[in-house]
Protein backbone atom coordinates (compact mmCIF):
# COMPACT_ATOMS: atom_id res chain seq x y z
CA UNK A 1 0.00 0.00 0.00
CA UNK A 2 2.70 2.21 1.04
CA UNK A 3 4.71 1.42 -2.32
CA UNK A 4 1.47 2.19 -4.10
CA UNK A 5 0.91 5.59 -2.73
CA UNK A 6 4.31 7.00 -2.77
CA UNK A 7 4.28 5.88 -6.55
CA UNK A 8 1.39 7.84 -7.52
CA UNK A 9 2.67 10.24 -4.84
CA UNK A 10 5.81 10.41 -7.10
CA UNK A 11 3.50 10.35 -10.47
CA UNK A 12 1.89 13.39 -10.05
CA UNK A 13 5.02 15.72 -8.81
CA UNK A 14 7.16 14.50 -12.23
CA UNK A 15 6.09 17.13 -14.81
CA UNK A 16 4.56 14.64 -17.91
CA UNK A 17 6.14 16.90 -20.28
CA UNK A 18 8.70 19.54 -19.76
CA UNK A 19 9.82 21.20 -22.72
CA UNK A 20 13.70 23.27 -21.81
CA UNK A 21 15.31 26.31 -23.46
CA UNK A 22 14.17 25.21 -26.78
CA UNK A 23 15.48 27.36 -29.98
CA UNK A 24 14.80 26.58 -33.68
CA UNK A 25 16.13 28.46 -36.67
CA UNK A 26 15.23 27.20 -40.20
CA UNK A 27 18.26 29.62 -41.82
CA UNK A 28 21.44 28.21 -42.11
CA UNK A 29 23.51 30.26 -39.75
CA UNK A 30 20.67 30.31 -37.13
CA UNK A 31 20.48 33.73 -37.14
CA UNK A 32 16.31 34.08 -37.56
CA UNK A 33 15.01 32.88 -34.94
CA UNK A 34 11.47 30.20 -35.07
CA UNK A 35 11.38 29.56 -31.53
CA UNK A 36 13.49 31.46 -29.30
CA UNK A 37 14.46 29.83 -25.70
CA UNK A 38 11.00 28.37 -25.25
CA UNK A 39 10.30 27.12 -21.59
CA UNK A 40 7.21 25.05 -19.88
CA UNK A 41 6.11 21.90 -18.51
CA UNK A 42 2.83 20.43 -18.29
CA UNK A 43 1.72 17.79 -15.23
CA UNK A 44 -0.24 14.75 -16.65
CA UNK A 45 -3.78 15.15 -16.92
CA UNK A 46 -4.27 18.86 -17.90
CA UNK A 47 -4.94 21.13 -20.40
CA UNK A 48 -2.29 23.66 -21.52
CA UNK A 49 -3.04 26.04 -24.65
CA UNK A 50 -0.76 27.93 -26.54
CA UNK A 51 -1.99 31.13 -28.33
CA UNK A 52 -0.10 33.53 -30.76
CA UNK A 53 -0.68 35.26 -33.77
CA UNK A 54 0.16 33.30 -37.26
CA UNK A 55 3.64 33.19 -37.36
CA UNK A 56 4.65 33.04 -34.10
CA UNK A 57 5.93 29.85 -34.28
CA UNK A 58 2.86 27.55 -32.52
CA UNK A 59 2.76 24.63 -35.19
CA UNK A 60 6.75 24.66 -35.40
CA UNK A 61 7.04 23.95 -31.73
CA UNK A 62 3.91 21.62 -31.75
CA UNK A 63 5.87 19.63 -34.31
CA UNK A 64 8.70 19.64 -31.99
CA UNK A 65 7.01 18.42 -29.24
CA UNK A 66 5.92 15.18 -31.37
CA UNK A 67 9.46 14.89 -31.98
CA UNK A 68 9.21 15.73 -36.05
CA UNK A 69 10.98 18.68 -36.02
CA UNK A 70 14.23 18.89 -34.09
CA UNK A 71 15.01 22.16 -31.93
CA UNK A 72 18.76 23.67 -32.66
CA UNK A 73 19.16 23.97 -28.89
CA UNK A 74 17.00 22.70 -25.86
CA UNK A 75 15.58 19.25 -24.58
CA UNK A 76 12.10 17.89 -24.30
CA UNK A 77 11.02 15.63 -21.73
CA UNK A 78 8.38 13.51 -22.06
CA UNK A 79 7.91 10.85 -19.36
CA UNK A 80 11.37 11.60 -18.11
CA UNK A 81 13.07 10.93 -21.85
CA UNK A 82 14.63 12.87 -23.97
CA UNK A 83 13.06 13.03 -26.82
CA UNK A 84 15.53 14.96 -28.75
CA UNK A 85 18.35 11.94 -28.03
CA UNK A 86 16.21 9.15 -28.91
CA UNK A 87 17.04 7.33 -31.44
CA UNK A 88 14.59 6.59 -34.69
CA UNK A 89 13.33 3.14 -33.48
CA UNK A 90 12.73 4.71 -29.66
CA UNK A 91 11.38 7.51 -30.80
CA UNK A 92 8.80 6.21 -33.13
CA UNK A 93 7.76 3.85 -29.72
CA UNK A 94 7.49 7.08 -27.64
CA UNK A 95 5.41 8.48 -30.23
CA UNK A 96 2.59 6.27 -30.31
CA UNK A 97 1.70 8.20 -27.30
CA UNK A 98 1.46 11.50 -28.69
CA UNK A 99 -1.85 11.36 -30.91
CA UNK A 100 -2.16 14.76 -33.28
CA UNK A 101 -4.97 16.42 -34.42
CA UNK A 102 -4.71 19.09 -37.01
CA UNK A 103 -7.08 21.57 -38.89
CA UNK A 104 -7.00 19.78 -41.72
CA UNK A 105 -8.64 16.23 -41.12
CA UNK A 106 -6.30 14.33 -43.28
CA UNK A 107 -8.82 11.38 -43.48
CA UNK A 108 -8.40 8.77 -46.53
CA UNK A 109 -11.32 9.56 -48.50
CA UNK A 110 -11.45 6.19 -50.15
CA UNK A 111 -11.64 4.32 -46.82
CA UNK A 112 -14.26 4.37 -43.83
CA UNK A 113 -14.35 6.04 -40.95
CA UNK A 114 -13.65 2.00 -39.32
CA UNK A 115 -10.45 1.89 -41.97
CA UNK A 116 -9.46 5.37 -40.85
CA UNK A 117 -9.10 4.79 -37.07
CA UNK A 118 -7.46 1.87 -37.78
CA UNK A 119 -4.53 3.04 -40.01
CA UNK A 120 -2.28 3.58 -36.92
CA UNK A 121 -3.18 0.42 -35.38
CA UNK A 122 -2.00 -1.95 -38.89
CA UNK A 123 1.63 -1.03 -37.50
CA UNK A 124 1.48 -2.95 -34.39
CA UNK A 125 0.91 -7.04 -34.58
CA UNK A 126 -2.77 -7.09 -32.84
CA UNK A 127 -5.33 -9.60 -34.19
CA UNK A 128 -8.60 -8.59 -36.08
CA UNK A 129 -9.88 -8.81 -33.43
CA UNK A 130 -7.85 -6.84 -30.59
CA UNK A 131 -8.11 -4.00 -33.94
CA UNK A 132 -11.67 -4.21 -33.94
CA UNK A 133 -12.56 -3.98 -30.42
CA UNK A 134 -9.86 -1.01 -29.97
CA UNK A 135 -11.37 1.38 -32.95
CA UNK A 136 -15.07 0.48 -31.69
CA UNK A 137 -14.74 1.59 -28.20
CA UNK A 138 -12.68 4.64 -29.25
CA UNK A 139 -15.16 5.41 -31.84
CA UNK A 140 -17.92 4.90 -29.04
CA UNK A 141 -15.75 7.24 -27.11
CA UNK A 142 -16.06 10.21 -29.68
CA UNK A 143 -19.86 9.23 -30.31
CA UNK A 144 -19.30 7.88 -33.96
CA UNK A 145 -20.62 4.49 -33.17
CA UNK A 146 -23.53 4.55 -35.62
CA UNK A 147 -20.88 5.72 -38.75
CA UNK A 148 -18.26 3.28 -38.95
CA UNK A 149 -19.09 1.92 -42.47
CA UNK A 150 -19.58 5.75 -43.93
CA UNK A 151 -16.80 7.64 -45.87
CA UNK A 152 -15.49 11.00 -44.96
CA UNK A 153 -17.20 12.74 -48.00
CA UNK A 154 -20.56 11.42 -45.85
CA UNK A 155 -19.67 13.27 -42.74
CA UNK A 156 -19.94 17.25 -41.48
CA UNK A 157 -16.66 18.89 -40.53
CA UNK A 158 -17.39 17.92 -36.71
CA UNK A 159 -17.26 14.37 -37.25
CA UNK A 160 -14.88 14.06 -39.31
CA UNK A 161 -12.40 15.95 -36.52
CA UNK A 162 -14.05 13.19 -34.16
CA UNK A 163 -12.77 10.67 -36.48
CA UNK A 164 -9.09 12.38 -36.35
CA UNK A 165 -9.14 12.60 -32.70
CA UNK A 166 -10.38 8.78 -32.77
CA UNK A 167 -7.39 7.80 -35.10
CA UNK A 168 -4.77 10.11 -33.17
CA UNK A 169 -6.14 8.56 -29.67
CA UNK A 170 -6.54 4.52 -30.94
CA UNK A 171 -2.91 3.58 -30.13
CA UNK A 172 -3.43 4.39 -26.50
CA UNK A 173 -2.07 7.29 -26.52
CA UNK A 174 -2.24 9.60 -23.35
CA UNK A 175 -0.95 13.03 -25.11
CA UNK A 176 -2.82 14.36 -27.74
CA UNK A 177 -0.99 17.44 -29.38
CA UNK A 178 -4.15 19.68 -31.53
CA UNK A 179 -2.77 22.39 -34.03
CA UNK A 180 -5.71 24.72 -34.90
CA UNK A 181 -8.20 21.87 -34.73
CA UNK A 182 -11.04 24.31 -34.84
CA UNK A 183 -9.96 26.52 -37.28
CA UNK A 184 -12.25 24.74 -40.19
CA UNK A 185 -15.02 24.30 -37.91
CA UNK A 186 -18.16 26.98 -36.97
CA UNK A 187 -18.41 28.42 -33.55
CA UNK A 188 -21.13 25.58 -32.83
CA UNK A 189 -19.34 22.68 -33.56
CA UNK A 190 -16.69 23.66 -32.43
CA UNK A 191 -18.21 23.74 -29.10
CA UNK A 192 -18.66 20.45 -29.20
CA UNK A 193 -15.33 19.15 -30.07
CA UNK A 194 -14.04 21.40 -27.26
CA UNK A 195 -16.50 19.50 -25.17
CA UNK A 196 -15.39 16.05 -26.33
CA UNK A 197 -11.84 16.67 -25.89
CA UNK A 198 -12.87 17.86 -22.14
CA UNK A 199 -14.52 14.51 -21.53
CA UNK A 200 -11.98 12.95 -23.18
CA UNK A 201 -9.45 14.44 -20.58
CA UNK A 202 -11.65 14.07 -17.64
CA UNK A 203 -12.74 10.18 -18.66
CA UNK A 204 -9.24 8.75 -19.84
CA UNK A 205 -7.04 11.28 -18.13
CA UNK A 206 -5.81 12.39 -21.52
CA UNK A 207 -3.24 15.42 -21.13
CA UNK A 208 -3.97 17.65 -24.27
CA UNK A 209 -1.50 20.76 -25.28
CA UNK A 210 -3.74 22.67 -27.94
CA UNK A 211 -2.47 25.76 -30.19
CA UNK A 212 -4.53 28.11 -31.73
CA UNK A 213 -5.04 31.98 -32.37
CA UNK A 214 -8.58 31.39 -31.19
CA UNK A 215 -8.71 33.14 -27.62
CA UNK A 216 -12.18 31.75 -27.43
CA UNK A 217 -10.81 28.03 -27.71
CA UNK A 218 -8.29 28.87 -24.60
CA UNK A 219 -10.42 29.90 -22.64
CA UNK A 220 -13.70 27.20 -23.00
CA UNK A 221 -10.67 24.61 -22.90
CA UNK A 222 -7.88 25.45 -21.19
CA UNK A 223 -6.52 25.15 -17.92
CA UNK A 224 -3.21 26.92 -18.15
CA UNK A 225 -2.32 29.15 -21.09
CA UNK A 226 1.16 30.27 -22.87
CA UNK A 227 1.37 33.55 -24.91
CA UNK A 228 4.03 32.88 -27.70
CA UNK A 229 4.77 36.03 -29.51
CA UNK A 230 7.69 35.98 -32.10
CA UNK A 231 9.11 32.53 -31.07
CA UNK A 232 8.99 33.75 -27.25
CA UNK A 233 6.78 32.85 -23.96
CA UNK A 234 5.92 35.93 -22.64
CA UNK A 235 3.29 34.99 -20.38
CA UNK A 236 2.28 32.04 -18.76
CA UNK A 237 -0.07 30.41 -15.85
CA UNK A 238 -3.54 29.40 -15.34
CA UNK A 239 -6.06 30.74 -17.17
CA UNK A 240 -8.09 32.51 -15.27
CA UNK A 241 -5.02 34.89 -14.03
CA UNK A 242 -3.72 35.71 -17.21
CA UNK A 243 -7.13 36.60 -18.77
CA UNK A 244 -8.07 38.84 -15.40
CA UNK A 245 -4.68 40.08 -15.35
CA UNK A 246 -2.26 40.35 -18.73
CA UNK A 247 0.99 42.12 -18.65
CA UNK A 248 1.97 41.97 -22.27
CA UNK A 249 0.10 44.17 -24.71
CA UNK A 250 -0.09 41.29 -27.05
CA UNK A 251 -2.09 39.26 -24.59
CA UNK A 252 -4.42 42.61 -24.10
CA UNK A 253 -4.48 42.73 -27.91
CA UNK A 254 -5.48 38.79 -28.06
CA UNK A 255 -7.75 39.76 -25.20
CA UNK A 256 -9.88 41.95 -27.12
CA UNK A 257 -11.22 39.42 -29.44
CA UNK A 258 -13.41 38.82 -26.97
CA UNK A 259 -13.82 41.72 -25.49
CA UNK A 260 -15.37 42.36 -29.23
CA UNK A 261 -17.26 39.79 -29.03
CA UNK A 262 -19.02 41.01 -25.93
CA UNK A 263 -19.87 44.50 -27.10
CA UNK A 264 -23.98 44.64 -29.05
CA UNK A 265 -22.75 45.15 -32.74
CA UNK A 266 -24.22 48.70 -33.06
CA UNK A 267 -21.89 49.83 -30.22
CA UNK A 268 -18.56 48.16 -31.62
CA UNK A 269 -19.00 50.65 -35.04
CA UNK A 270 -19.18 53.81 -32.70
CA UNK A 271 -16.51 53.21 -30.46
CA UNK A 272 -13.37 55.20 -31.13
CA UNK A 273 -10.01 55.26 -29.47
CA UNK A 274 -9.34 59.30 -28.32
CA UNK A 275 -11.70 59.78 -25.32
CA UNK A 276 -12.44 64.00 -25.44
CA UNK A 277 -14.66 65.50 -22.61
CA UNK A 278 -18.29 64.65 -22.55
CA UNK A 279 -17.57 61.28 -23.94
CA UNK A 280 -18.76 58.14 -22.25
CA UNK A 281 -15.98 55.52 -21.52
CA UNK A 282 -16.12 52.05 -22.21
CA UNK A 283 -14.96 49.61 -19.75
CA UNK A 284 -14.93 45.60 -19.24
CA UNK A 285 -14.71 44.80 -16.05
CA UNK A 286 -13.38 41.14 -15.10
CA UNK A 287 -14.40 39.31 -12.11
CA UNK A 288 -12.27 36.25 -11.49
CA UNK A 289 -11.26 33.71 -8.19
CA UNK A 290 -8.68 36.71 -6.76
CA UNK A 291 -11.41 39.46 -6.97
CA UNK A 292 -12.32 40.77 -3.74
CA UNK A 293 -16.35 40.87 -2.72
CA UNK A 294 -17.04 44.11 -2.14
CA UNK A 295 -19.49 45.75 -3.47
CA UNK A 296 -17.56 48.03 -6.05
CA UNK A 297 -20.08 48.89 -8.58
CA UNK A 298 -22.27 49.52 -5.52
CA UNK A 299 -19.75 52.03 -3.71
CA UNK A 300 -18.80 53.42 -7.13
CA UNK A 301 -22.00 54.47 -8.12
CA UNK A 302 -23.02 55.47 -4.02
CA UNK A 303 -19.88 56.79 -2.42
CA UNK A 304 -18.05 58.25 -5.80
CA UNK A 305 -21.60 59.16 -7.02
CA UNK A 306 -20.84 57.89 -10.73
CA UNK A 307 -23.84 56.87 -13.16
CA UNK A 308 -22.80 53.75 -14.29
CA UNK A 309 -24.54 52.48 -17.55
CA UNK A 310 -24.36 48.73 -17.98
CA UNK A 311 -23.97 47.37 -21.38
CA UNK A 312 -23.77 43.78 -20.96
CA UNK A 313 -22.75 41.03 -19.15
CA UNK A 314 -21.74 37.55 -18.74
CA UNK A 315 -20.91 35.08 -15.88
CA UNK A 316 -19.32 31.69 -16.97
CA UNK A 317 -17.10 29.06 -15.21
CA UNK A 318 -13.04 28.00 -15.79
CA UNK A 319 -12.82 24.94 -13.53
CA UNK A 320 -14.31 25.48 -10.29
CA UNK A 321 -13.32 29.62 -10.43
CA UNK A 322 -16.33 31.64 -11.31
CA UNK A 323 -15.53 34.14 -14.27
CA UNK A 324 -17.29 36.60 -15.49
CA UNK A 325 -17.52 40.05 -16.97
CA UNK A 326 -19.57 43.15 -16.71
CA UNK A 327 -19.08 46.16 -20.18
CA UNK A 328 -20.03 49.32 -18.39
CA UNK A 329 -19.96 53.10 -19.75
CA UNK A 330 -19.44 55.98 -17.54
CA UNK A 331 -18.38 59.60 -17.83
CA UNK A 332 -15.33 59.64 -19.20
CA UNK A 333 -12.57 62.59 -17.70
CA UNK A 334 -9.21 62.78 -17.79
CA UNK A 335 -7.99 62.26 -14.54
CA UNK A 336 -10.57 60.33 -13.09
CA UNK A 337 -11.29 57.88 -15.63
CA UNK A 338 -7.61 56.52 -14.44
CA UNK A 339 -8.62 56.63 -10.59
CA UNK A 340 -11.98 54.55 -10.94
CA UNK A 341 -9.68 52.08 -13.45
CA UNK A 342 -6.96 51.67 -10.50
CA UNK A 343 -9.79 51.38 -7.84
CA UNK A 344 -11.05 48.72 -9.53
CA UNK A 345 -7.74 47.03 -10.12
CA UNK A 346 -6.38 47.64 -6.44
CA UNK A 347 -9.60 45.21 -6.04
CA UNK A 348 -8.40 43.01 -8.65
CA UNK A 349 -10.57 43.34 -10.92
CA UNK A 350 -9.23 43.15 -14.35
CA UNK A 351 -10.12 46.48 -16.37
CA UNK A 352 -9.91 46.73 -20.12
CA UNK A 353 -10.26 50.25 -21.81
CA UNK A 354 -12.93 49.54 -24.83
CA UNK A 355 -13.23 52.98 -26.17
CA UNK A 356 -15.04 55.71 -25.98
CA UNK A 357 -18.46 56.69 -27.42
CA UNK A 358 -20.77 59.66 -27.90
CA UNK A 359 -24.33 58.68 -26.92
CA UNK A 360 -26.46 60.68 -28.68
N1 LIG B 1 10.03 24.13 -42.59
C1 LIG B 1 10.19 25.46 -42.53
N2 LIG B 1 11.18 26.06 -43.24
C2 LIG B 1 11.37 27.40 -43.15
N3 LIG B 1 10.63 28.24 -42.41
C3 LIG B 1 9.64 27.70 -41.69
C4 LIG B 1 9.36 26.29 -41.71
N4 LIG B 1 8.31 26.06 -40.88
C5 LIG B 1 7.96 27.25 -40.38
N5 LIG B 1 8.74 28.24 -40.86
C6 LIG B 1 8.65 29.69 -40.50
O1 LIG B 1 8.59 29.80 -39.10
C7 LIG B 1 7.70 30.82 -38.70
C8 LIG B 1 6.68 30.27 -37.73
O2 LIG B 1 5.84 29.36 -38.43
P1 LIG B 1 4.75 28.46 -37.72
O3 LIG B 1 5.39 27.65 -36.66
O4 LIG B 1 4.00 27.74 -38.78
O5 LIG B 1 3.83 29.60 -37.03
P2 LIG B 1 2.31 29.55 -36.57
O6 LIG B 1 1.88 28.13 -36.51
O7 LIG B 1 2.31 30.23 -35.24
O8 LIG B 1 1.54 30.35 -37.57
C9 LIG B 1 7.13 31.40 -39.98
O9 LIG B 1 7.83 32.57 -40.28
C10 LIG B 1 7.37 30.31 -41.00
O10 LIG B 1 7.51 30.85 -42.26
MG1 LIG C 1 0.36 27.10 -37.43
Amino acid sequence: MFHFMSTLLMLSSNPYLVAQNISKSFSQNGSEKVLNNVSFEISQGKILGIIGKSGAGKSTLLRCLNGLEKPNTGKILFQGQNLTELSNQKLREMRQKIGVVFQSFNLLGTRTVFENVTLPLELLKLSNEEQRKKVENILNLVGLSSKLNAYPSQLSGGQRQRVAIARALVVDATLLLCDEFTSALDPHTTLEILRLLQDLNRRLGITIIFVTHDINVVKELAQDVCVLDHGQIVEHGPVETVFTNPQQPITQTLLSELLKNDLPEFLQHQLHLEGKENDDVVLKLIFGSQTSTKPLIADLIQEWKIPINIISGNLDHIGKATFGHLVVSLKHQTGSTEKIIKYLTDHQVGVEKAGYIRWQ
